[in-house]
């Protein structure tokens, strides 16, 4: 941490931002952390507006404006360590990053993913949860390694799937959950109760089990 009493947190989005403004409202009770600011790579996110109206400075950085994925990558670590940034939070930032961002961010960059992760990696979870037949779906936080979508698990929240849930219904009930479990895994870092180590994810002094925590409402 920068300092003793404060997590200075950078959030990265791609679009409507409800899980950033989650974690805005519950910060809002927690003062050992800050969003220091909020970046995306899209000019019209909706989430940028959220950061506005919560006093969050806001970047943009359009990555088409960029040769390379390395070169919007490099650009993206300079604004986010010029605001000294203990945590990383990917908040539906829709960028596969580069293994040079992953390293740089290492055991500070946490992501969130609409499946119960090792399954469904990748988009479309929801359509692709019903099309395997699955009983169950969810969400997971994890840490975020060079892996897409494999670092190791943080918490995962579950819901049951019904025989007559669409896509949609299922994205409307996993983001509810969302909105529920990164706020916590967020302030479990923020308090120093959360850390990525070589051998796993650790919460309290325990190692998580590869699932993670899973969180009950
Ligand atoms: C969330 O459902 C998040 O899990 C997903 O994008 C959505 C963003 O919503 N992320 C991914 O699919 C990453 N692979 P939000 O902008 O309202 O927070």
């Amino acid at each position: 941490m920068t300092d003793s009493n404060s997590c200075n947190i950078v959030v990265l989005i791609s679009g409507s931002g409800s899980n950033l403004q989650a974690i805005i409202d519950d910060l809002a009770e927690h003062p050992t952390a800050r969003i220091c600011a909020v970046i995306s790579n899209k000019a019209d996110a909706y989430g940028l507006v959220r950061a506005e109206q919560a006093g969050i400075a806001q970047h943009v950085l359009n990555h088409k404006d960029f040769a390379d994925r390395l070169a919007f990558d490099q650009a993206l670590m300079n604004v986010i360590d010029q605001h000294q940034a203990d945590l990383v939070v990917l908040a539906g930032f829709m960028r596969i990053l580069t293994p040079e961002f992953t390293r740089h961010y290492a055991q500070r960059l946490l992501n969130i993913h609409p499946s119960l992760l090792p399954k469904h990696k990748g988009l479309n979870t929801h359509q692709r949860a019903l099309d395997a037949g699955d009983q169950t779906h969810g969400c997971s936080v994890h840490f975020v390694t060079e892996e897409l979508d494999g670092g190791p698990v943080v918490i995962q929240a579950t819901l049951p799937i019904q025989a007559e849930d669409t896509a949609n219904d299922l994205a409307i009930r996993v983001h509810a959950l969302e909105h529920q479990i990164y706020p916590l895994a967020v302030r479990w870092f923020a308090d120093g109760r959360l850390h990525l180590s070589d051998q796993g994810a650790v919460l309290d002094g325990q190692y998580l089990a590869s699932s993670g925590f899973q969180f009950h409402s």
